[in-house]
């Protein structure tokens, strides 16, 4: 397989789509409660970030119960897409109630194959997503498609540790990837082919720098 090719660096236990549904109709009910605290600062600076880049069309992939949503200024067009009807409901459900006016859409849709046309939006954003598709490498090369030359790609995930004491416990709770929905053992490496690893911007976010906001643009128009 060649070194740009999509799965070579996945993890071992990789989740396809249904696995993902699955893991994301359990956790929908308690997802705010379980895991909304731990990755509020992250998700926070992830949509500062796009509030600061120019362009209007922002395209949220994997936008789940819809945290991120409140959070965008109003002159950004948000359009979110998930896998999951149980995640998506209670986005559709938070926007409703907090009359968002700025989401355009909320769709079900596979972040990794999307029905968008080339260059439809100026920004890009994945919070905590890159490591529960089944295919990074395919989702990246997705978003590279859909978003304009000279626009942006923005990650926010937990990325294995290089080292140390997390490593180990990462590598440990690898084994739980398919209960959990994401995969505690992701390396840089699954998303990013060597290339694109040099030329990203990287923002290590509290708690504990155990989350990295990730930024990438798309080479400008020839
Ligand atoms: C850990 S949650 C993150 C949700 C949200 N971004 C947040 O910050 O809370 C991961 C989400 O990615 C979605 N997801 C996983 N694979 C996907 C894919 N291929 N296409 C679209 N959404 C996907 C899951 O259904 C789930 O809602």
């Amino acid at each position: 397989m060649e070194d740009g090719e999509p799965g070579r660096h996945g993890p071992k236990a990789a989740l396809d789509a249904d696995a993902v549904r699955a893991a994301y109709s359990r956790w929908a009910g308690v997802y705010d409660a379980v895991f909304g605290g731990v990755s509020a600062i992250g998700r926070r600076r992830a949509v500062q970030a796009v509030n600061r880049l120019p362009g209007t069309r922002v395209l949220e992939v994997g936008v789940g119960t819809g945290l991120a949503l409140p959070h965008y200024d109003v002159g950004k067009r948000i359009t979110g897409i998930d896998l999951s009807t149980a995640m998506l409901e209670r986005a559709r459900r938070r926007a409703a109630r907090l009359r968002l006016a700025n989401v355009d859409a909320l769709m079900e849709m596979d972040a990794e194959e999307t029905v968008f046309p080339d260059a439809s939006f100026d920004v890009a954003v994945a919070m905590f997503v890159a490591s529960v598709v089944p295919n990074p490498r395919r989702l990246l090369a997705e978003l590279k498609r859909v978003v304009r030359p000279d626009g942006h790609i923005l990650f926010v995930n937990h990325f294995l540790a290089e080292k140390g004491p997390r490593l180990w416990v990462e590598r440990a709770m690898a084994t739980a990837s398919h209960s959990l929905g994401w995969h505690p053992d992701f390396a840089f490496e699954a998303l990013l082919p060597p290339a694109d690893r040099n030329a990203a911007r990287y923002e290590s976010v509290p708690p504990m720098g155990l989350f990295t906001l990730v930024s990438l643009r798309n080479p400008p128009a020839l």
